[in-house]
Parts: structure tokens; C-alpha cells; sequence
């Protein structure tokens, strides 16, 4: 809805843009006229102030601290709610009738196994492959195993890929620490949910029955739900790039994968619990605080601080609990969860925290609590990559069903050499 006008004066001609207020959040100024009249671009690196796209997924308010799903805050559903039930609010838009969520979740189990072609990939794979590696590999190749879901001008194949995705990346992800630990793929087993399937192809071998344990089963559930989306981050925002000229839903999930790689986005979990590691007792904190502050040090708090979170993470909060169960049901005593809590309370008490207002988010704690789970640091961001492919279909899937999409294509400041001619080798 255009509610006012915002005037912008270039080369002293005047022109007015309409401001665009959403449901809630910020307005925008639709600029998308601004080329053809004034001849100028925008310069937004890191679009710090831009919005890219109209979403009606998720909305994060940064400075309260406030994030939502389709309108239902994340400490609700983390604590009442499904990761089916939240895949199924992000994909459909409201919350599914039993009868809704029954054949929803029944629906995910029938796509959990893989194409026994597609399970010999794994074996091209170096044995110490980066899980990250393998799942940008092996889902990029799903496009060419499931022809039948590619076309994406058809709503119904969006949707039986969207759950293909979801259905599968947990038996990917547990393929590929499997294949890192020589042991041998475990197959899915419907009869367990989503988190406990998972958890018994990660860790359950052929020779033995395998018991979910409860507590970690509902960490596991919490993790992947605090995860399964956080509107235009980088690997969404890749997400759609890849999906606005059109490519196969698979090949845009593994682009939203490598995105989600990197150390300042999805890595940070492993860095932050890294991190903890190399800190390894209160007594050392200050050092590393004094280290993050210092202007000549690289060296960052991991953990700390968002591009959008200028408050405590809501995430943080429900992590920071269900370390502590997990923690205490698995008997661990790891020095690290005492190095994280009063890291956390000294910085949030530090000038230079304070003043740039960071915060711990949401990778914070859940390098403590999967690692007491059992998980290899390595194996963090693949199920960051797990949980947040809801998200990735979810957004993609409105992105493609919105017929006002174009490609994506920004533009730039050049400041590169004008026109010259080319000069021979020999002459140069
Ligand atoms: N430790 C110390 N200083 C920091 C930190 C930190 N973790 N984060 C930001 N700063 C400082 C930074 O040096 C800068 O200072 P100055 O203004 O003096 O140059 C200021 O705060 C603003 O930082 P920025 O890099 O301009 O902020 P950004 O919005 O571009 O970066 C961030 C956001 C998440 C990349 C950054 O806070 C960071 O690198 N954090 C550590 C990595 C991390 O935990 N990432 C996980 C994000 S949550 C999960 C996800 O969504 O993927």
C-alpha cells in the first residue's frame, strides 16, 4: 500500500516514490522506477538497506528481539510445536488441522529414502570430505534423479520437490557422517519421527537396536525448528537468486548450501564451538575479549552480534535452555558450557559490546549442545543446511508463484578503467 511519497533530488530534478508500509516492520520506498528517470542506481553493498523481495513468511525485529512465522513467535512454537508443524505453517501459510499435519507428515516419510544411484556418490568422495562438500554435491545432483519434480512452472512439482528436500536431507545429512566414520548408511525408519530418524541414522548401526532418547530427540526437534527459517539471510537470498532464472529446485538448495558454508552465516557454529575449545577455561575469557575488541586483531567473538539482531537473539534464549537439559540428561561436564556462560555475561556487560549492540545469537549455544550430543563439530552447518532447507523451499516456492518475479540482477558502481585498446603480448 503506497502511503506517502519520498522525494529524492538528483542532478536538481526532484521525483517522488511511493513508500510502501507492510503488515508491520519498517516501510520500503519502491524505487523501481528510479533508473528510468533519473538515470542513477542505488549503492546498497551488503544490502544494508534494501529490501529485495515482498515476503509473508517470517519478520524479525531486530531491536525488540522479535522473530515470527507467519505472525507466531519462535519461543511459541519451539516450545509447542513440530518441525513437520512449522514446515508445514512456512510452506502453506497457517498452521495444519490434525488431519492436515497427519498426511503432511505421513506424506515427508514416503520421500525419505534416496535413489540407491544417487548413494553411490558418496563413495567419489574423499573419506575426510567437509559434510558441507558432500551436500552441495549430492543434493545439486538430485535434479538428475527426479525429473518428475524439475518442471517449475507447475505448483504440484514445486511442491512434491519442496518435499523431497525436506524428506531427504536428513538421510543425506547422516549419509555423509557415516561415510567420514567408515560405518555403513543406515536406511530411514518411518516409524520414527523426523528428529528420531534422523538421530538413528546418524548414530544407529545395523548390529544393534537403536533407543531415541527423548531429551535429545526434542533438542533435536528444537534446533531444526530454530532454524527452519530467518527471512532474507544470505543463503535465502542465494536461494532465490539461483531460483530467479529459473533453475531446478535442487540445484538452487545446494547454491543456499555453499552460502550457508561460510564462517560469518551457518560455519558459525563451528567456529563458535571452536572457538569455546580454544578458549578452554573462564580464566583466558579476557584475553579473547580483548582480542575482538582490538581494531588490528581479525580475530571476531563467534557467536556474537547479527546484521539484524541488535538485541538478545530469541533463538539464543531457547538454545541457552536446552543446553542445559541436554547437558545434564547426557551427564556431560564440559568446561566449555561454563566458558560460554560467563563469556556471555561479560560481554553483555562490556562498552564495546554494549555500545555496538552484540548480542549472542543463535550459533552460540548450539555447538555445546551438539556436540554433547555426539556430533563432530564438521557435521554443524549440515544440519544448520537440514533445518533451514524449509525455510529455503518455502521462500522459493513464493518467490516462483509470484507472477510479478523477474530475475534478479543488480547492478554497480564501476570504478574499473574506461574504454582502451588492447595491446599485444610483446608490447606491454
Ligand atoms: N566480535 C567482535 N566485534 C564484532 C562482532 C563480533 N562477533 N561482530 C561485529 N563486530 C563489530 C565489528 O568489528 C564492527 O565494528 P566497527 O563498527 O568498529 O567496525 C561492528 O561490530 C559492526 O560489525 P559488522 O561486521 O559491520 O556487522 P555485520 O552486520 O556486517 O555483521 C555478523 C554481522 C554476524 C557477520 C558479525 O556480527 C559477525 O561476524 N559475527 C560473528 C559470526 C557469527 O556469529 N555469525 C552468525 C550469525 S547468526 C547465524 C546466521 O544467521 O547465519
Amino acid at each position: 500500500m503506497a502511503d506517502s511519497k519520498a522525494s529524492l533530488t538528483v542532478h536538481d530534478k526532484s521525483h517522488d516514490y511511493d513508500v510502501l508500509s507492510g503488515s508491520v516492520g519498517p516501510d520500503v520506498i519502491d524505487i523501481r522506477k528510479l533508473y528510468g528517470q533519473t538515470g542513477a542506481f542505488t549503492f546498497d553493498p551488503g544490502f544494508t538497506s534494501t529490501a529485495s523481495c515482498e515476503s509473508k513468511l517470517t519478520y524479525i525485529d531486530g531491536d525488540k528481539g522479535v522473530l515470527l512465522h507467519r505472525g507466531y513467535p519462535i519461543d511459541q512454537l519451539a516450545e509447542h510445536s513440530t518441525f513437520m508443524e512449522v514446515a508445514y505453517l512456512l510452506l502453506r501459510g497457517e498452521l495444519p488441522k490434525r488431519k492436515e499435519l497427519d498426511q503432511f507428515t505421513y506424506t515427508i516419510s514416503r520421500h525419505t529414502m534416496l535413489h540407491e544411484q544417487l548413494i553411490q556418490f558418496y563413495r567419489g568422495f574423499r573419506r575426510d570430505a567437509h559434510p558441507m562438500a558432500i551436500m552441495c554435491g549430492v543434493v545439486g545432483a538430485l535434479s538428475a534423479f527426479y525429473h518428475d519434480s524439475t518442471d517449475i512452472t507447475d505448483p504440484d512439482q514445486r511442491m512434491i520437490a519442496s518435499h523431497r528436500l525436506i524428506a531427504k536431507m536428513p538421510t543425506i545429512a547422516a549419509m555423509a557422517y557415516k561415510y567420514s566414520v567408515g560405518q555403513p548408511f543406515m536406511y530411514p525408519d518411518n516409524s520414527l519421527g523426523y528428529s528420531g530418524n534422523f538421530l538413528r541414522m546418524t548414530f544407529g548401526v545395523p548390529a544393534e537396536p537403536f533407543e531415541v532418547n527423548p531429551v535429545v530427540e526434542q533438542a533435536m526437534r528444537t534446533i531444526f525448528i530454530l532454524h527452519a527459517d530467518h527471512e532474507q539471510n544470505a543463503s535465502t537470498s542465494t536461494v532465490r537468486l539461483a531460483g530467479s532464472s529459473g533453475a531446478n529446485p535442487f540445484a538452487c538448495i545446494a547454491a543456499g548450501i555453499a552460502c550457508l558454508w561460510g564462517p560469518a552465516h551457518g560455519g558459525a557454529n563451528e567456529a563458535a564451538l571452536n572457538m569455546l575449545r580454544e578458549i578452554g577455561t573462564p580464566d583466558r575469557i579476557p584475553e579473547y575479549i580483548a582480542r575482538a575488541k582490538d581494531k588490528d586483531d581479525p580475530f571476531r567473538l563467534m557467536g556474537f552480534g547479527h546484521r539484524v539482531y541488535k538485541n538478545y537473539d530469541p533463538r539464543a534464549k531457547v538454545m541457552q535452555k536446552t543446553a542445559e537439559a541436554v547437558l545434564k540428561e547426557m551427564g556431560v561436564n564440559d568446561p566449555i558450557f561454563d566458558v560460554a556462560r560467563e563469556l556471555e555475561q561479560i560481554a553483555l556487560n562490556d562498552e564495546y559490546f554494549i555500545e555496538k549492540k552484540l548480542y549472542p545469537n543463535v550459533d552460540f549455544y548450539s555447538g555445546v549442545i551438539l556436540s554433547a550430543i555426539g556430533f563432530p563439530t564438521s557435521m554443524f552447518t549440515a544440519l544448520f543446511a537440514l533445518a533451514r532447507t524449509v525455510g529455503w523451499v518455502a521462500q522459493w516456492n513464493e518467490m516462483i508463484s509470484d507472477p510479478d518475479q523477474k530475475i534478479g540482477r543488480p547492478r554497480q558502481l564501476y570504478t574499473g578503467p574506461t574504454q582502451r585498446d588492447y595491446v599485444p603480448v610483446d608490447r606491454r
